[in-house]
């Protein structure tokens, strides 16, 4: 069986990823999984690719495992692409999820609808002995004037999903990923990992 180091120890994300490979002959760990505890890498990319690379490049090398690791963010275009790779930081350290939404929201007081266009963007690396791909996903939408929906995490309540119009927040996770930028990555990851288990 294909043994695969997932580079987070965010348990929700593991959850959803080992979710996704379910079928396939892969064992998924996640970092607290390890025997060694390592030093978190410093994500210093400018771009959701060069980040997903460092991460998993970085636990690739300490445990010779094929490691996958993902970034994501949020582009809002009347921001020239802010937060982008520094969603997770936006508004400082120790900000809340709702700390941030209002931030956003503040900044794009005076935008109008017509403008106010953004995208989720989602890289994943696979990095391991012959093995080096990246896989990507983007969710075109909007964002809204106000928050709406209690589901989801992070920017989730002020995202508008394209057609239904529906906040990310107020989607059930399957439709949710059914959409999303992670979603899409994850399927077409989920594609080369499940030719890559039946080789080995
Ligand atoms: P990371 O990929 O774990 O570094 O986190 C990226 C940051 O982007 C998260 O902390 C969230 O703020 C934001 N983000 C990424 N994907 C989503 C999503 O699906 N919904 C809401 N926020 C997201």
């Amino acid at each position: 069986m294909l043994k695969l180091l997932i580079a987070s120890s965010n348990h929700g994300k593991i959850s959803e990823i080992k979710d996704f490979l379910q079928g396939l002959e892969i064992n998924a760990i996640g970092l607290s999984d390890l025997a060694d505890a390592y030093a978190v890498p410093e994500e210093t990319g400018s771009t959701f690719e060069e980040n997903a690379i460092i991460k998993a490049e970085y636990y690739f090398t300490k445990t010779g495992l094929l490691t996958l690791a993902d970034d994501s963010g949020l582009e809002v275009d009347a921001l020239d692409g802010r937060p982008g790779v520094c969603s997770a930081r936006y508004g400082g350290r120790g900000i809340s999820s709702a700390g941030q939404i209002n931030l956003l929201l503040e900044e794009l007081r005076d935008v109008p609808e017509a403008r106010r266009t953004a995208r989720f963007i989602c890289a994943i690396a696979l990095i391991g002995p012959d093995v080096r791909r990246i896989f990507e996903g983007r969710c075109e939408g909007r964002i809204s004037s106000e928050p709406r929906g209690d589901k989801g995490f992070g920017y989730d309540p002020i995202f508008l999903a394209p057609e239904s119009g529906k906040s990310f927040a107020e989607l059930e996770r399957e439709e949710k990923t059914a959409l999303s930028h992670r979603g899409m990555a994850l399927r077409k990851c989920r594609n080369y990992l499940n030719d890559l288990s039946l080789k080995t």
